[in-house]
């Protein structure tokens, strides 16, 4: 298990539609470990495998609140089979997109479709953060962010903010520039 490097907007695989998983075999589990590694680590409650640069469609997710035990969650191949015509207004955030956080309409209820770790399918209905949490990470799956369900004035601003900061900071793993070396 390891902890893998989580890139961020405007990273432009963000952007790609992710490829299905053909079977869940120990290079999926060994994936979805790693994930859960990473996403304990960020702190963060889901992870999408893009976010580690991976465009496979799998998912970890831990909406276990504070106190309570860890809640693992592993999803491959998720997919939306129903969706409640009641909307709920949640604030969300991306481990992609950091210290951003905007109030997110989407259905409030959502029924899923996926396979687990063993590569069992399990369907369930989710409502409150668990619904919205699943839905934000299928978008991942198909190169959606939380930003593109904002205003276009919100989005591209949040676009304009984090291009000028990926340019002005180079790759987080790059040491910082001292002061002689900035022209
Ligand atoms: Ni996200």
């Amino acid at each position: 298990m390891s902890i893998r490097p989580i890139i961020c907007l405007p990273d432009p695989l963000l952007r790609l539609v992710c490829e299905p998983v053909a079977k869940v075999d120990s290079e999926i589990v060994t994936l979805l470990d790693d994930m859960l590694d990473t996403m304990y680590e960020a702190p963060g409650i889901g992870l999408a495998a893009i976010q580690i640069a991976v465009p496979k469609r799998v998912v970890v997710m831990d909406v276990a609140k504070k106190d309570d035990p860890p809640a693992p969650m592993c999803l491959v191949n998720p997919e939306i089979v129903w969706a409640s015509d009641e909307k709920n207004i949640h604030e969300e955030g991306c481990l992609s997109i950091p210290e951003y956080y905007e109030e997110v309409e989407r259905p409030s209820r959502v029924r899923v479709r996926f396979l687990d770790r063993s590569g069992a399918p399990v369907e369930l209905e989710a409502d409150g953060l668990l619904a919205t949490c699943i839905q934000h990470e299928i978008d991942h799956l198909n190169g959606v962010l939380f930003i593109d369900h904002l205003s276009r004035l919100k989005r591209e601003r949040a676009i304009k903010k984090f291009t000028k900061a990926a340019r002005r900071d180079g790759p987080l793993d790059e040491k910082p520039v001292t002061r002689d070396r900035i022209r």
